[in-house]
């Protein structure tokens, strides 16, 4: 077999980011040498720190570097205590990479794992939908351009057609991978939105559902997110794929965390038609820094999702099957804020032992 190669970049981020990236990478190594892969790794500064020394959380330079990188993994950023000017984190970067690279669909696993207790009464399996979040509009695309006196601020909330269009068409192709929903097996995807009473929300949902003409094979079904968020945590089986508005996925993406365990299990991609990076969807932390006791399995679900869109399919789902494998082995614990027990070292240890285990092909 010849080796394939692909530039990827890091950028390994604030408070418990560099631990996390350190342990995506020591699994990165092995599962990489076992299919023959090389990543040829560029390490690029950026966050808060990268911020409070240069006055970017990320330089024009590092930017490029992720345009042209087959892909980046990215560890958590911000630290609460640097600020710009009008109150707002500096140290974040989806303002820098999202909106600067135009990817436009953040895709966001939520998956119960063997071994993890969800506060739902459920079973591993009963879990498994993808959050496609809308990325670069929305009301988040008032990002640093809200108006403002003294008195009154307004931020506006935008959609677009051409918006909608291709992260609806994204979903309706992710849904076409999977294997429907764990309840009924059934293909679909859900809108979430509040077409009720906001314009633009009624919009996002009309054109949701003429892309949904082009995809018969798959239900399409719309759910007003009020509704939407009791579902989630009600009838979580339900759900196969769900297509939002940048806020409310941010929103639903956290609540769905809550029932997997926390979002320390969950990773999400950030994809345009042309580059993407890969992180965890949590913070970074800095009260755990350093201390051994951040959960690595976000960061190293989220290098499994990179290596999906390398197109190495199969080491992302070697990589997938050793952390459900540890799970399940008990190995991979977290206590009620989320730590990990034995600590972020012995679970990236039980991951790679899971992966050097030969099992058969399937
Ligand atoms: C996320 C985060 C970010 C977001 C913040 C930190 C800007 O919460 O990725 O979910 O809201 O997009
Ligand atoms: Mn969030």
């Amino acid at each position: 077999m010849t080796t394939r190669t692909y530039p990827v970049a890091l950028i390994t981020g604030d408070g418990i980011g560099p631990e996390l990236v350190e342990s995506a990478l020591t699994v990165l190594d092995v599962v990489t040498e076992q299919h023959d892969i090389t990543l040829e790794k560029t390490f690029l500064a950026g966050g808060a720190e990268a911020y409070r020394q240069s006055g970017a959380a990320l330089s024009a330079e590092a930017v490029e570097t992720v345009r042209i990188s087959a892909a980046t993994l990215k560890g958590p950023v911000g630290l609460p205590d640097v600020r710009m000017p009008d109150g707002t984190e500096a140290g974040l970067l989806g303002g820098i990479l999202r909106n600067g690279l135009d990817l436009y669909a953040n895709v966001r696993p939520i998956r119960l794992l063997p071994g993890v207790e969800s506060k739902l009464r459920v079973e591993a399996g009963a879990i498994d939908y993808v959050i496609v979040r809308e990325n670069t509009e929305g009301l988040y695309a008032a990002r640093g351009k809200g108006v403002a006196t003294s008195s009154a601020v307004a931020d506006t909330l935008l959609v677009t057609r051409a918006g909608v269009e291709r992260v609806a068409r994204r979903a309706f192709e992710i849904a076409r991978g999977r294997a429907g929903a764990p309840g009924d097996g059934g293909r679909r995807v859900t809108c979430i939105d509040k077409a009720n009473v906001l314009r633009s929300m009624y919009f996002f949902r009309s054109v949701f559902l003429e892309v949904a003409a082009d995809y018969p094979e798959i239900e399409a079904e719309c759910l007003y997110v009020d509704a939407a968020a009791q579902a989630l945590v009600l009838q979580p089986e339900h759900f196969d794929v769900i297509v939002t508005e940048s806020m409310f996925g941010d929103i639903l993406s956290d609540l769905g965390g809550g029932t997997v365990g926390g979002v320390a299990f969950c990773p999400g991609g950030n994809i345009g038609d042309h580059c993407a990076y890969f992180e965890p969807i949590h913070g970074s932390a800095p009260a755990i820094a350093g201390l051994d006791r951040a959960n690595p399995i976000s960061q190293i679900l989220a290098a499994a999702m990179m290596l999906d869109h390398l197109g190495e399919q199969a080491a992302g789902d070697a990589v997938r099957q050793a952390v459900a494998a540890a799970s399940a082995a008990g190995e991979t614990r977290v206590d009620h804020t989320g730590a990990a027990i034995d600590g972020t070292k012995a679970v990236t240890e039980a991951i790679v032992r899971q992966l050097r285990i030969v099992r058969p092909l399937q």
